[in-house]
């Protein structure tokens, strides 16, 4: 497996990879990798004959006060994961690399309108740099395919109408969340919880199953909502929002429609929490 830090030895290694004929299939990652970034190499092994990892702390898409001098950096224990599961390539460029001339003067790729809502509330700006770093990401790999986890199920949604709207010719692969035996979601942030915190972390996961089910029984949807935030609030979460949206435009659900995802975002202690189930309703 490839360990590569420069844009020019990354290019000069992937251009002979593809004179061979090889696919090249992307896992854009910020590291300390879980099962679920394992889970999205392995699928990525279905799709190229190489499989390239990146792992990069985007600054871009963390707010003035976010946890980004405390995100874990774990490069050598990624690499035993990632050479495990038959990864190919790693890139890991410093920001340097990545925003030469700083983030003041870097041009931005905003996604409008779906990058607005849900999380783009919370967080102002996130997509804009979720966009931007992968928009770079995917010019400096340029691979046939690129994997995401549909966990961030608005990230991928706001990436694929960059891709449509900018006409990039990759495809994406969004690939299911991966979660623990009590039905957590596995995160990166799932390390910033205590052992009580993560048993009723838990309950986002039901909560989101028991709202499907009243939504799929004919429940209002503004009902659901309240019932839901009541049942994460009853476990000690502090919700940030619990939106049932359509699956394709993430606008608040009308009760006609039938393609739908419930979006969640919550509070356990000082660490932000989000899940998301999709629900298809008989028409
Ligand atoms: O989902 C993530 O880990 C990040 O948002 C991504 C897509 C790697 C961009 O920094």
């Amino acid at each position: 497996m490839e360990l590569i830090h420069s844009i020019t030895e990354l290019r000069q290694f992937l251009q002979t990879q593809r004179a061979a004929g090889k696919r090249i299939a992307l896992v854009p990652t910020m590291g300390n990798l879980h099962a679920g970034h394992i889970r999205l190499v392995e699928e990525a092994r279905t799709h190229g004959e190489v499989v390239v990892c990146t792992i990069f702390v985007n600054p871009m898409q963390f707010g003035a006060n976010e946890d980004l001098d405390a995100y874990p950096r774990t490069l050598q224990d990624d690499m035993t994961k990632l050479l495990k599961a038959g990864c190919d390539c790693v890139f890991a460029p410093s920001v340097a690399e990545v925003y030469p001339q700083g983030l003041q003067h870097q041009t931005v790729v905003s996604v409008p309108g779906i990058s607005a809502r849900h999380c783009g509330v919370s967080r102002p700006g996130h997509f804009d740099g979720v966009a931007t770093v992968v928009s770079k990401l995917f010019n400096m790999v340029e691979p046939d395919t690129a994997l995401f986890g549909l966990k961030d199920y608005q990230q991928f949604m706001v990436i694929t109408k960059m891709v449509t709207d900018l006409c990039m010719a990759v495809q994406l692969v969004g690939v299911e969340t991966q979660r623990e035996a009590s039905g957590l979601a596995l995160s990166s942030r799932n390390g910033y919880l205590s052992a009580d915190e993560k048993l009723r972390a838990a309950t986002l996961y039901r909560v989101l199953q028991q709202s499907a089910e009243h939504l799929r029984s004919g429940s209002a949807i503004a009902e659901v909502e309240a019932q839901a935030k009541a049942k994460l609030q009853g476990v000690g979460f502090k919700s940030d929002y619990f939106t049932v949206c359509h699956a394709q435009t993430l606008e608040p659900a009308l009760n006609t429609d039938i393609d739908l995802v419930i979006l969640a975002a919550a509070w356990m202690g000082k660490t932000r929490l989000i899940d998301n189930l999709r629900v298809q309703l008989a028409d």
